[in-house]
């Protein structure tokens, strides 16, 4: 695995590894199945950035379970978040007296989870549980119980790849790099 990338205009220095990656998703996802053994959970991902985390994490998943997707965007291609969240895909699926799972792939403010948490709380599922790959502490302006899991708590610094973006690059990356300053 490269140690140094460029995307776009800027350099990026390798961060979490695939192997960490992948050890830290199946020791959330055997939390899950001991958490939701005999329960059908509903997974909801929140698009574009949690693909490839819905992807390993449920392949690691025993109890029968659903998996649907939500889209919101709030950085619309930069680094810095716009504080302005567009809903680009409403949840197609009724989560009433569901066991909801939401996956996210990083929360930085907690802007987009607090967005996403109020709007789901009011379709009255069962439960609600976040897991988030990873975590900025140094950024969140909010206090969400609802997270539950985390991946990684990481520095308050632009990351990419495992499905993370910078102009829309990056995203394929097995690993998570972060910006050098
Ligand atoms: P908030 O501030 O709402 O941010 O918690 C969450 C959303 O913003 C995106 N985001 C990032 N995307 N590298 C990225 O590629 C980052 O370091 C980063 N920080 C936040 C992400 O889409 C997330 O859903
Ligand atoms: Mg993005």
């Amino acid at each position: 695995m490269e140690n140094k990338i460029k995307i776009a205009d800027l350099e990026f220095n390798l961060l979490i590894d695939a192997e960490h990656i992948k050890n830290r998703v199946e020791a959330i996802a055997e939390s899950l199945n001991t958490e939701f053994a005999g329960k059908n959970p509903l997974f909801v991902g929140v698009l574009n950035g949690c693909f490839m985390f819905m992807a390993d994490l449920v392949r690691n998943i025993t109890t029968p379970c659903e998996i649907s997707f939500t889209k919101v965007a709030s950085y619309h291609g930069g680094l810095q978040t716009t504080w302005q969240l567009r809903n680009d895909l409403g949840l197609a699926v009724d989560i009433e007296g569901r066991d909801v799972i939401l996956l996210e792939d990083i929360s930085d403010t907690g802007n987009t989870l607090k967005f996403l948490i109020d709007d789901l709380k009011q379709r009255n599922p069962a439960s609600l549980t976040v897991c988030a790959l990873l975590l900025k502490p140094a950024a969140q302006q909010y206090h969400i119980p609802e997270v539950k899991y985390v991946g990684f708590e990481i520095e308050d610094k632009f990351v990419v790849g495992y499905g993370l973006d910078y102009k829309e690059l990056g995203r394929n990356l097995n690993g998570i790099y972060q910006l050098v300053l």
